[in-house]
């Protein structure tokens, strides 16, 4: 290869994982490091933003370290700095953002702003090269989308949750149901054991929309719970989760691909925490068989889950298109794709 390398080093604190990686080319993880606070969070039922900006200010400077020591490289070797400018909590996003300008200052490297959700769809990057035009399905604790893409960098929001993420309605179901949190990974194992028997709805909305809605879904979960106990009877927990899991399941997987065969896409891509769903990505590779040329990308779970390689790959892919951030770069919790 005749072209230089690029060295992108992605920085991502917008929720309760301080990461940290660097990527060559957008596409080669060259070292990536996650610290989780989760187990600081579990006995909350849920993530608390003041804990989670405490952990990154203790976390920030190990892991960027430990990445640079991984990577054996040196700060002024890179290319760029990626950082997740936003959604997600306002003061853990601070953390990444100032620490990511703090270092572009000190050694004049190229700063880019990246949104969280776009660094979930390029994971799929480090794992296959995209075909456009693509299509995304972006499922994570705070994002159920579908996303259209007509080449790198453009992204257009075609369909989205008109209430609950779908990580959300895990979560909130396994809380009614008692079980751990983050609740997914627990729903899902449960749902291995269970039968899809209890009846329970799916929120199509109207004709032609990809849009989705989880809250009615967990709703009838917490009614049917609740209603069944006033009766004095007792459901299986595996047969709930197996029953909600196939209504979430089932109205994800139709719409991607009622949405893959509109737009015409090459691909189809799996991002967020919630691909880390076996019912999910067993359902999606069967229903493939109805779009034969349309390839299925699902990154594996590590790089479904929160992370920084993903940042600094949709960071280089942005550094190639010219979009640098100045100095006045600031946490935005609400950033639109
Ligand atoms: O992408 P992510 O790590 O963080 C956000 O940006 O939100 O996603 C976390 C979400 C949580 O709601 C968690 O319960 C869910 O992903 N999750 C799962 C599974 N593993 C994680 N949901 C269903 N099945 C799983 N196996
Ligand atoms: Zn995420």
């Amino acid at each position: 290869m005749s072209e230089k390398d690029i060295f992108v080093l992605g920085i991502e604190t917008s929720c309760d994982e301080t990461a940290a990686a660097i990527v060559k080319n957008g596409r080669e993880i060259i070292a990536n490091v996650v610290a989780s606070q989760m187990e600081s969070h579990q006995r909350f039922g849920g993530v608390v933003p003041e804990i989670a900006s405490r952990h990154h200010v203790e976390q920030i400077t190990l892991v960027l370290e430990e990445t640079m020591r991984r990577a054996n490289m040196d700060v002024n070797e890179l290319d760029a700095i990626a950082v997740t400018e936003g959604p997600g909590l306002v003061g853990a996003l601070l953390i990444g953002v100032n620490a990511a300008k703090a270092l572009a200052f000190a050694h004049r490297i190229p700063l880019v702003g990246v949104h969280h959700i776009a660094g979930h769809i390029y994971a799929n990057r480090l794992v296959q090269e995209m075909k456009f035009p693509l299509l995304a399905l972006v499922v994570s604790g705070g994002h159920t989308e579908l996303v259209y893409m007509k080449e790198h960098g453009m992204f257009e929001v075609i369909g989205e949750t008109r209430d609950d993420a779908a990580g959300e309605a895990y979560d909130k179901v396994a809380r009614a149901l008692q079980l751990p949190y983050p609740g997914g990974p627990h729903i899902d194992r449960l749902a291995k054991e269970g039968k899809p028997i209890i009846d329970l709805p799916r929120a199509w909305l109207e004709e032609g929309s990809y849009d989705f809605s989880f809250s009615g879904l967990k709703s009838a979960v917490i009614n049917t719970l609740h209603n069944a106990k006033q009766r004095g009877e007792t459901l299986r927990p595996e047969d709930m989760a197996a029953s909600f899991q196939a209504s979430v399941v089932e109205v994800l997987v139709e719409k991607t691909m009622q949405a893959a065969a509109h737009y015409g896409v090459k691909q189809i891509l799996l991002a967020g925490g919630v691909a880390a769903n076996e019912g999910l990505r067993t359902q999606l590779r069967e229903q493939m068989k109805r779009l034969p040329e349309v390839e299925l990308v699902i990154p594996p779970l590590s790089l479904c889950t929160d992370n920084a390689a993903m940042i600094a790959a949709a960071g280089t892919v942005l550094l190639q298109q010219g979009k640098r951030a100045s100095m006045a770069l600031n946490a935005n919790p609400s950033l639109l794709l």
